[in-house]
């Protein structure tokens, strides 16, 4: 493996998604993909998923970066509404989001991981992407994403689910792969025997690859003027 950039969360608004362009090309001009882990294991089975696509990405060309969401507590959004005023930025400084948001910036394209809970994402990961995409919906707008989960058994499809709808209202184009985005274990050997899984992180990774391309090759489409409207009024 060349260069797997592994960055740890834990030690440390409503910007709308849609009008800031897909930055065409970083300051050093390579693409990157942030790959973040929502589990509490740095190296488990959600981890040993990214992997795998990390590693097809950098075979093509493109930099993989996992953040590692940490162990520490991820605050949910407390809607304090701080973010409407000084938008990029979450009022809640104490753990990994602004982090996140800091990271984001600079990447073309996402994947985010979870272990299934009880047929969800881990709170940390949909407190962590709540509050990123509330405080700094520019920073994703538009840019292809992936959902990936990790389960012993079931609850995959409710955790896809549930992290895919933050890409559909940020104008991410979904990344998929040939079937479900998901691999099954307890451990990253059971992971690693799921061969099934291994080949669709696989897959998702040369497919990542090739969306970052073309989108970060591609103005952003023309904004409409956006109504915000509370139905009844
Ligand atoms: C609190 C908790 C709830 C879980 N709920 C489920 C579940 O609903 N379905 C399932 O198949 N596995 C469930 N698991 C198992 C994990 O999802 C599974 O082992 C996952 O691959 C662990 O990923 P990780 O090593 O990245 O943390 C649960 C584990 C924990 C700790």
């Amino acid at each position: 493996m060349t260069k797997l950039g592994l960055a740890s969360g834990a030690l440390a608004a409503a910007a709308v998604a849609g009008e800031t362009p897909v930055p065409a090309a970083s300051q050093d001009n390579k693409l990157r993909v942030l790959l973040v882990n929502g589990s509490p294991h740095m190296e488990g089975c959600t981890y040993t998923a990214l992997r795998l696509a990390a590693q097809e990405l950098q075979a093509a060309g493109v930099e993989a970066d996992i953040f590692h969401l940490g162990t520490a507590p991820v605050q949910d959004c407390m809607a304090c509404g701080s973010c409407k005023k000084h938008p990029g930025r979450c009022i809640w400084n104490q753990d990994c989001v602004n982090e996140l948001i800091d990271k984001a910036r600079s990447a073309h394209g996402f994947i985010f991981g979870s272990p299934v809970y009880f047929g969800h994402p881990s709170g940390r990961l949909l407190s962590a992407m709540d509050r990123a995409f509330y405080a700094a919906g520019d920073v994703f707008a538009g840019k292809p994403a992936a959902a990936v989960a990790s389960s012993r058994r079931a609850g995959s499809l409710a955790t896809l689910d549930a992290i895919q709808k933050h890409f559909t209202i940020a104008q991410m184009p979904v990344v998929s792969s040939f079937y479900w985005n998901e691999v099954h274990g307890f451990t990253p050997t059971d992971v690693m025997a799921d061969e099934e899984g291994v080949s669709i992180m696989r897959q998702l990774g040369r497919n990542m690859a090739r969306a970052v391309r073309a989108y970060a090759a591609e103005p952003a489409a023309k904004p409409v003027e956006r109504k915000y409207t509370h139905f009844i009024r």
